[in-house]
Order: structure tokens, then sequence, then C-alpha cells
């Protein structure tokens, strides 16, 4: 069976996507069939009789850079059809979001590179991949960690991931609003009671204060997210 959506992924540490792989949610969606994970070793690629895979940067300055060749080679392998996001996990991409989540999940297939060391040869940004993505301002030793984030986010996207199409409703509770707060039994733990019209049995009510919470959750929280609903004319800033 081909699954809805197949991940290539290119690393120097195959090894750090074993235990994600293996747990959860998207084991159990590798086991369904809803996605297929590879992971590639890019040494597996290297020209030389060493596997070398990074060198000094021309033009001196310290660090290592990851070698084109090697990359250029692995891609080669994998029969890549057009229109494939073929993606360079790296802090100087375009920022991960919900929205781009969704975009991605609507493609059959994904290639992403991680990065490492001091950088990637800019010829595999140039002429090998077609978008360049960044999780977050912030440095990691490695892409990784990202194309597990990137997997997760889209993953959850696909049609029948979580075999109940309700949940994957995006986690807000209108586009672009913060999660309302939830709470399950018992009703009153150490004096700390569940708000009472949660356990009013009022859906009309309960569905307005829900909407409240996340609208004044997102007001306090993120004024960021306020603003733009703001600007779309959607709450009243
Ligand atoms: N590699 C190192 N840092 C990264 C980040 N923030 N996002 C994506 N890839 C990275």
């Amino acid at each position: 069976m081909t699954a809805a959506l197949r991940f290539d992924i290119l690393t120097l540490f195959p090894g750090m996507f074993d235990s994600p792989l293996d747990s959860s949610l998207l084991r159990r969606a590798r086991e369904r069939g809803i996605i297929d994970v590879r992971v590639h070793d890019i040494r597996q690629f290297a020209v030389d009789r060493h596997r070398v895979t990074d060198d000094a940067p021309y033009g001196g300055g310290g660090g290592m850079v990851m070698k084109v060749e090697p990359i250029d080679r692995a891609l080669a392998s994998l029969d890549i059809e057009e229109g494939t996001p073929v993606i360079l996990l790296t802090p100087q991409g375009e920022t991960f979001n919900q929205p781009l989540a969704r975009e991605l999940a609507s493609h059959r297939r994904i290639v992403m590179i991680c990065g490492h060391y001091e950088g990637v040869d800019e010829r595999v940004r140039l002429y090998l991949v077609n978008r360049e993505i960044s999780i977050g301002d912030y440095i990691l030793t490695g892409g990784e960690p990202a194309a597990l984030v990137v997997m997760d986010a889209v993953s959850r996207l696909v049609p029948g991931f979580l075999g109940n199409e309700d949940s994957s409703r995006d986690d807000s509770f209108m586009e672009g609003l913060l999660e309302y707060p939830q709470y399950t039994r018992p009703a009153e733990y150490r004096g700390w009671r569940v708000p009472e019209v949660l356990l009013s049995g009022n859906h009309r009510e309960i569905i307005a204060w829900r909407r409240s919470e996340s609208i004044r959750r997102t007001r306090e929280r993120r004024p960021d997210l306020w603003a733009r609903l703001a600007e779309k004319g959607e709450v009243d800033s």
C-alpha cells in the first residue's frame, strides 16, 4: 500500500530519528500506512573512501561546511518527482507555522535535508532545494529536531492520522486564536474547581465561554496574533 504521505529525510545522524518514529502517534500512523518515513544516511553517499561529508570553508574562517556532492548523490538516488518540496532545514529559512504545515500536508511526498556544522555549501541552496524552513529564531546543533517538528505537525493533518477527523482541527478555537482552557475529571481536586459553566450541560453557554476565553488569552498572551485578527476585522481592537 502506498502511504498518503511519504517523507524522505537526509541526515548525517539517522539514529536521531529512531525513537521519535517508534513512539506514539507517529508510530501508529506508520503502522497504519498513513505516513511512510525513509531516513537516508548522507554519509553513504560520500564520494571518497573515508566517507567525508564536510570540509573547511573556502576563504577561511572557523568551522566546517557540509559538502555538496554527497547531498546531490543522495537526492539523485530518490527519484524525486517535479513539484515535490525539497526542503533544507536551516535557521535562515522561512519560519514554520500552521499555514505552512497545511500546505505541506497537501503533497504526496516531502524531502527534507538536515543541515549541520557551521553550514551547508551554498550550492545546495542554489541548485538542489526548492524551499528553506526554520522552526524558529534560535540555533539548533542540526536540522534533525527541526525535521521532526515539521514531520509531526504535517503528519497530524493527513486525513486518517488520528482516526478522528474532528480532533485534527487546528488547536485554535477559531482560526488564529489560542486554545481555550480544558478540564477533565475530577470536578474538584484540592479545592481547585472546574469552572461551573463546563459542568452545566448548557452547550450554548459552553461555546460562548470557550470563545471568550480564547479571545482573552490571545489578547493577553499574543499581541502579534491579536493584531492580525483585528486587521482582518475578526475581533475588535
Ligand atoms: N538548524 C539549526 N537551527 C535550526 C532552526 N531553528 N530551524 C531549522 N533548522 C535549524
